[in-house]
């Protein structure tokens, strides 16, 4: 078999946290060395939330420099803008001419947005779609993404179907793929690790304010000397991500045993997330001092993903009757 194409994306709706990097970042890292990696900063997803054109740039040049201090490596793997492959809109379009509305209505985010009482954007509904076109353009084998985005993918694959019965076999249909312990990674609350939710923890937080985040994990008030059970502990939860099979082992055992309490194992886990980014942050702030380094990566990476999106569409407008 040929090597894979492999395609993720993030949105620039804020500095990444720790639930991107376990959930794709890092397994994305890891596909650069078994295929063709296509990664891209979402820019044009980012505009149903982010409507500040400062704003929006500046979160496009952090993700992609938190992506390239976290390992990516350019010569491996095509870092891009998503606004930079404008025709990826193009096929957002045709796309939507396949896709049936309930098939959209049917999508967690868009059902979370209501039942949140916001009223969703035409952006926000038709996000998947939008999404689906990123994923076909770039004739992607493996997308590497969170659980919270299977979804996503699931429409991505029936949309191709649709189109190979109808106009002939134009896509490649996709598979996600999810790293199960790392699916859906768990923020200070309790709940899923998310900016809509207020509850992250930055990849690159000073030191004070990590300090700060991880002594605010919401526990319950079980006293110091009480056993308390780790299985439901989102201290030991993110602890697991950051932290030796071996501390793991002792912070479970302890939790069981009683005699230690939260603010203790509080301070162990900032120890092991500052201790897991410290390599990434030194490489960060030399990125961060010269801007050209990132803007030469994207534009070189831009170059390399319209090479492909050109012949995709190519074919695409031909099947489809276009031009
Ligand atoms: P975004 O920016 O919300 O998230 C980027 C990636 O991080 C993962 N993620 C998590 N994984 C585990 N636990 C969490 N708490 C957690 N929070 C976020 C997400 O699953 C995601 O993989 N729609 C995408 C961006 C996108 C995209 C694409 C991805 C646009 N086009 C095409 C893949 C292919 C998104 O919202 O990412």
């Amino acid at each position: 078999m040929n090597a894979p194409r492999i395609l993720s994306g993030i949105k620039p709706t804020g500095r990444p946290h720790l639930g991107n990097y376990f959930g794709m970042m890092q397994p994305a890292i890891a596909w650069q060395d078994r295929g063709q990696a296509f990664y891209f900063i979402a820019d044009y997803h980012a505009l149903t939330t982010v409507q500040d054109a400062a704003a929006l740039r500046q979160h496009t040049r952090d993700a992609a420099l938190d992506f390239l201090a976290c390992g990516l490596d350019p010569s491996k793997a095509v870092l891009f803008r998503q606004s930079d492959v404008p025709e990826v809109t193009e096929l957002a379009w045709l796309l939507t001419c396949l896709t049936p509305m309930p098939m959209l209505e049917n999508c967690h985010a868009y059902k979370d947005h209501l039942a949140r009482g916001k009223v969703p954007s035409h952006g926000l509904f038709a996000y998947p779609v939008l999404m689906a076109a990123d994923i076909l353009l770039y004739d992607s084998n493996v997308v590497p993404v969170g659980k919270d985005q299977k979804q996503h993918v699931e429409v991505t694959r029936d949309l191709a179907e649709k189109a190979n019965r109808i106009f002939g076999p134009i896509f490649t249909v996709p598979q996600p793929s999810i790293v199960p312990e790392m699916a859906t990674v768990i923020g200070l609350d309790g709940q899923k690790m998310s900016k809509s939710y207020g509850n992250t923890i930055g990849l690159f937080e000073e030191e004070k304010a990590l300090k700060k985040k991880v002594m605010g994990i919401v526990t319950d008030s079980a006293p110091v000397e009480a056993p308390k059970n780790p299985e439901v502990s989102s201290i030991v939860a993110l602890y697991r991500l950051v932290a030796g099979e071996a501390d793991v082992g002792v912070m479970e055992s302890e939790f069981r045993a009683g005699g230690v309490g939260y603010g203790e194992f509080k301070k162990r886990l900032f120890g092991a997330i500052w201790e897991t980014f410290a390599p990434f942050r030194s490489t960060r702030a030399e990125l961060a001092a010269d801007p050209s380094t990132v803007e030469a990566v994207l534009a070189d990476g831009a170059g390399r993903a319209r090479a492909v999106a050109d012949q995709t569409m190519a074919r695409v407008r031909q099947a489809m009757g276009l031009r």
